[in-house]
């Protein structure tokens, strides 16, 4: 039977709601046959974001900076889905999401295509009704779209994926916004599901023998990167 592996990550300074609502989803995931999932909380990590110095590119290497960025991205490399949770700091997400973004980058030229056929799903906590979460998820869901992972918003409604209003209480602010966790939950389960599915097919078709582009893709980022023409603005 297909197995698949969903990751969550939570972007928070603090044990509030954003880890309440990204484990919630996860516990949803879980009810998916063949799915296992994996906590991971930003939360007291240190990640540096990233100084631009291209030795990644110009070494074809990790980066070299040494934090906790590596046991996150050693997971991150590892799951077949994933559900990113923020709080929304000035309706964007909190710098430490972003910092552990900009430190993905260097996995274009180690590990190109990777992400393919993975699936991805946003979740964004904010303090008020309409506080720039629909306006956060979309820079999660950049960041899935840049790594080709490609990206679900959960059931209808939920478009950018799930906005939750937790009027500044943390996990109880969450809990009371019921709009918000049926987002929640709902994103949980088809980031599971279409992370088996994606699995499952591409399984099936190896059983038939047929090789998807997604090994030229990975031939084709590869040859630009030998030529110079590799991924550094
Ligand atoms: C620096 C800072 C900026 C914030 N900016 C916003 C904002 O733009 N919009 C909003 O709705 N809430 C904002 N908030 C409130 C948090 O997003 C909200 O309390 C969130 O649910 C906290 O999640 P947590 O409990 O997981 O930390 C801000 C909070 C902080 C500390």
């Amino acid at each position: 039977m297909t197995q698949v592996k969903i990751l969550g990550i939570s972007g928070s300074h603090r044990k509030g709601a954003t880890e309440f609502c990204v484990q919630e989803a996860l516990r949803m995931a879980e009810e998916v046959p063949g799915v296992t999932t994996e906590f991971v909380s930003l939360r007291g990590k240190t990640i540096a974001h990233c100084n631009h110095c291209n030795r990644c590119i110009r070494e074809k290497a990790l980066c070299h900076i040494e934090d906790d960025l590596q046991e996150v991205l050693e997971k991150f490399l590892q799951a077949d889905g994933y559900i990113i949770g923020t709080p929304v700091y000035q309706m964007s997400p909190t710098p430490l999401l972003q910092d552990f973004f900009s430190r993905v980058r260097p996995t274009f030229v180690v590990y190109p295509g990777v992400f393919i056929n993975r699936v991805g799903g946003a979740i964004a906590t904010g303090g008020t009704r309409h506080g720039g979460q629909e306006m956060t998820n979309l820079v999660i869901n950049n960041f899935f779209r840049t790594y080709e992972i490609l990206v679900t918003g959960g059931p209808g409604g939920n478009y950018s994926g799930a906005c939750v209003w937790t009027k500044d209480q943390k996990e109880q602010g969450a809990r009371d916004d019921e709009v918000g966790m049926t987002r929640v939950r709902g994103l949980g389960m088809r980031v599971a599901e279409a992370a088996l599915v994606l699995k499952a097919g591409r399984e099936a078709l190896a059983r038939e023998g047929i090789t998807l582009q997604q090994e030229d893709a990975w031939q084709t980022v590869k040859q630009r990167v030998e030529i110079g023409d590799a991924p550094t603005e």
